[in-house]
């Protein structure tokens, strides 16, 4: 049996990348899954994360064909940034406007339904779990809007565990390293990336960029009932990439 039966997921940016992983993963698991992309795949239902009519319409009805919702995987997200006077105005709009108030808009939608459901044997009646990063939680360069996103993820997700644990609902983000997703090789292919890339890939401690998969398996275990007792952290997922710095000492020492 798995992980995860009986439960109604909704799971956004399902089309590609840790969406797509994080949506195959929790239905092998045994859970409803409904994807919400603006990327037409498979049945997932296609709208934009940053339209509040066409979010709560989404919820609404998964909520009336399903009976509840148990869990949201907030995976819909962009790239973007550049030092800031380089960013131009809309720019920055549409990358915060995607990453943080469509992760609020999915949450508030979705938590508006969880309030009003029943809880479940553990007294839980929901888990949130919002895909931030780790350029949420510390700098790096370039990064400008994409990291204010994030960073405006995790603390949203803070305030969401802090506002709803009493009503059973959890929230959590998932901080990922950097991930082999279309999204992460559309930068790293970009002209002149050879040397940058090759610096991001030896700044994991486990000398290789993560898998979609990996970060799935993040989220399932935050959805699911051995994560009853997690809510408002955020989970770093990296293989290493903020564990610290390192600076060839070992190699000198002889660890090869
Ligand atoms: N890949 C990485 O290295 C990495 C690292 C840390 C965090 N993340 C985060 O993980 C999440 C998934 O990223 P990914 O790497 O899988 O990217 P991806 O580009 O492979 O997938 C992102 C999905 O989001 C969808 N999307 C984009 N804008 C949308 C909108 N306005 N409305 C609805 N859907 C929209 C896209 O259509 C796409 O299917 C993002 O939030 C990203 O910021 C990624």
């Amino acid at each position: 049996m798995g992980r995860l039966e009986g439960k109604v997921v909704i799971v956004t940016g399902s089309a590609s990348g840790i969406g797509a992983a994080t949506a195959v993963r929790l239905g092998a698991e045994g859970a409803t899954v409904v994807g919400f992309d603006a990327t037409p795949h498979d049945d997932d239902i296609v709208l934009d994360v940053r339209d509040e009519a066409a979010v709560g319409a989404a919820v609404a009805g998964v909520a009336g064909d399903h009976g509840r919702i148990d869990a949201l995987v907030n995976a819909a997200g962009v790239a973007g940034g550049g030092p800031v006077h380089l960013v131009d105005a809309d720019e920055w709009d549409r990358i915060v406007d995607i990453n943080l108030k469509g992760t609020f808009l999915t949450n508030k939608h979705v938590v508006a339904q969880m309030v009003d459901q029943e809880p479940d044997g553990l007294g839980q009646r929901g888990s949130i779990v919002n895909i931030a990063s780790i350029e949420g939680l510390e700098g790096t360069e370039g990064g400008s809007a994409y990291n204010a996103s994030k960073g405006g993820v995790v603390i949203l997700t803070k305030n969401i565990a802090l506002d709803y644990g009493r009503k059973g609902i959890r929230a959590n983000c998932v901080c990922p390293g950097f991930i082999d997703t279309p999204m992460m090789m559309a930068v790293f292919d970009m002209g002149g990336m050879d040397d940058v890339r090759r610096s991001f890939v030896e700044t994991h401690a486990l000398g290789r960029i993560g898998r979609p998969e990996e970060i799935a398996a993040a989220a399932l275990f935050l959805v699911s009932d051995d994560a009853s007792f997690v809510s408002g952290t955020s989970l770093v997922v990296d293989g290493g990439y903020t564990a610290g710095h390192q600076h060839g000492i070992v190699e000198m020492m002889g660890l090869g």
